[in-house]
């Protein structure tokens, strides 16, 4: 929850950064599961371990890095986080988004996002890739609960776009001329870490989702809070067919994800370019 101490932690936070990387930021990039090799094609200024930064919590998941990479993609300066927080590690909404709070006050105006996810569309496959247009918030906690950082943002931030149009216009045409297929789709987010039964497979198909995930809108919404432009895009790593389903394993996924991979980093690189 988000209480006072925030702008302390903030405070505190920057200070730190600031001790090394000093330079101005553009765009913030938050890297999914299977998907940290994009940080390779960041030509690196400065790396920050997670857990020497004052007030970050500490990233769990093996298959993440837990890095902030401070550099230069597409021309533009960028912040990305190599490894992100998940609701199911255990950490709170507020230590989840807190990155992309520090972000902002780092001078990102733009954050893309990235994950892996599981289709409920069946006319998706395993390795495509989706825009996302619109999300369903399933998680049981908002970041934006507790006090209102009125410095930051409004205390009911409209939610009309939250993933900006004029991106995903940009992110479409960028795709075509690659030559790359895209879909377009809803992105529903869930705290896992268990991956869905059939019958909730069959409920998010019926509710509107294209495709399931455990992370990204907590990040969407505190990024739409303080008036960043979001574009996020989901790597289908395996396909929710509630009448044909087949067990999953997370090597699985981050195989799929890693294959998948060089077609994110050439779009987010050229979407980048673009801004
Ligand atoms: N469900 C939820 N999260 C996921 C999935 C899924 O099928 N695949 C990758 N992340």
């Amino acid at each position: 929850m988000t209480t006072p101490e925030a702008y302390s932690h903030f405070r505190e936070t920057l200070e730190y950064i600031r001790r090394y990387f000093t330079g101005e930021v553009e765009v913030g990039i938050v890297l999914g599961t299977g998907l940290g090799r994009l940080a390779e094609a960041i030509e690196k200024e400065h790396q920050l371990a997670y857990n020497f930064i004052p007030h970050f919590p500490i990233s769990t998941v093996e298959s993440h890095f837990g890095r902030l990479i401070f550099g230069r993609l597409g021309g533009k300066r960028v912040v990305a986080m190599q490894g992100r927080f998940h609701y199911y590690e255990g950490y709170s909404m507020y230590q989840i988004t807190y990155p992309i709070r520090i972000m902002k006050l780092l001078g990102a105006h733009t954050l893309l996002l990235s994950n892996a996810a599981g289709a409920v569309n069946l006319s998706y496959q395993m390795g495509d890739l989706m825009i996302i247009r619109d999300h369903i918030n399933l998680l049981p906690e908002n970041p934006l609960r507790g006090i209102n950082l009125d410095q930051l943002g409004p205390r009911f931030p409209d939610m009309s776009a939250p993933y900006h149009p004029e991106l995903i216009q940009k992110a479409r045409a960028i795709a075509q001329r690659l030559q790359v297929p895209l879909h377009e789709g809803v992105y529903a987010a869930v705290s896992g870490p268990n991956l869905e039964t059939r019958a909730e497979y069959r409920y998010l198909r019926i509710i509107g989702a294209d495709v399931v995930g455990m992370s990204t809108v907590p990040e969407c919404i505190v990024a739409n809070h303080m008036g960043m432009r979001v574009f996020a895009m989901s790597i289908i790593t395996d396909i929710g067919d509630p009448d044909n389903l087949r067990p999953v394993s997370l090597e699985e996924i981050i195989h799929v994800a890693n294959q998948a991979e060089p077609k994110l980093t050439q779009i987010f690189t050229e979407l980048i370019r673009s801004l």
